[in-house]
């Protein structure tokens, strides 16, 4: 049985990838930082069937990282699937001169360094497996290409530094497939009733890096399971 581990997994897309992944026959781990709102996700999930485990973590405290990754080496021997997921948007529609350093400091401390330090000491594990495979949810917020259109500067930086990441741990691990992907405008808490998609195409292309896509596609940058510019 592979294991995958979804951070933010108590709501949104990433409950949807953990609730997709454990259909699929995967141990997932329902990772959270809210022990209740973990614990309801993944009772919730496992009542439609699989094998479904919570696990606490805060992606921006590294103490708790780490406490994760020990908990997690108690359930399961190896990791196959790491779904960078966790994310927040703290700024609205300020332009980037009126944004605080505390405030980008914030939104990259979870959304850029979270997402390498969950890699990171999930490493060792992710490694026992034969295909290991990370995906970061990044955001088309985050793509250069085209230039910025403005909207919160903060979180859409924080998203072009997630892809910077992808891009060089994808360099270093060339035995895993590692990628960033756009879920597109999803309707959750973050994107609101407005949304074009639902949680289910968001994730999409997330839960098909984690099973189906070919081993050898690392180091890329997807929407709708195709590769998209930088
Ligand atoms: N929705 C969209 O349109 C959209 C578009 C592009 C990209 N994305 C990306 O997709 C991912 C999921 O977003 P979503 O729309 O599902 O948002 P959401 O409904 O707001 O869910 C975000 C999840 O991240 C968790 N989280 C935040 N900070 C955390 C931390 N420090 N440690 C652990 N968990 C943390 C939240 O936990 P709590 O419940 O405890 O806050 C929640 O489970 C994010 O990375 C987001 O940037 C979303």
């Amino acid at each position: 049985m592979k294991t995958a581990l979804v951070t933010g997994a108590n709501k949104g897309i990433g409950r949807e990838v953990a609730r997709q992944l454990a259909g699929r026959g995967f141990h997932v781990l329902v990772g959270a930082r809210n022990r209740d709102a973990g614990r309801k996700a993944a009772a919730e999930i496992a009542k439609e069937g699989g094998k479904v485990t919570f696990l606490e973590i805060d992606i921006a405290d590294n103490g708790s990282v780490t406490a994760a990754a020990h908990e997690f080496a108690k359930i399961a021997d190896q990791l196959d699937v790491l779904v960078n997921n966790a994310g927040i948007i703290v700024d609205g529609d300020d332009a980037i001169l009126k944004i605080s350093d505390e405030l980008f400091r914030k939104t990259i401390e979870t959304n850029t360094l979270g997402a390498l330090r969950v890699t990171r000491a999930f490493a060792p594990l992710l490694a026992k497996s034969k295909a290991p495979r990370v995906i970061n949810v990044s955001s088309g917020g985050g793509q250069l290409t085209g230039g910025a259109d403005g909207w919160s500067p903060a979180y859409c930086i924080s998203k072009t530094a997630l892809n910077g990441v992808t891009s060089h741990l994808a360099a270093a691990l060339p035995k895993f497939a590692i990628n960033s992907v756009c879920p597109g405008w999803v309707r959750t808490d973050m994107g609101g009733r407005n949304a074009t998609r639902s949680v289910e195409e968001g994730a999409d292309t997330i839960v098909w890096l984690a099973s189906d896509a070919p081993q050898e596609l690392t180091g890329k940058f997807l929407r709708d399971r195709k590769e998209i510019p930088w």
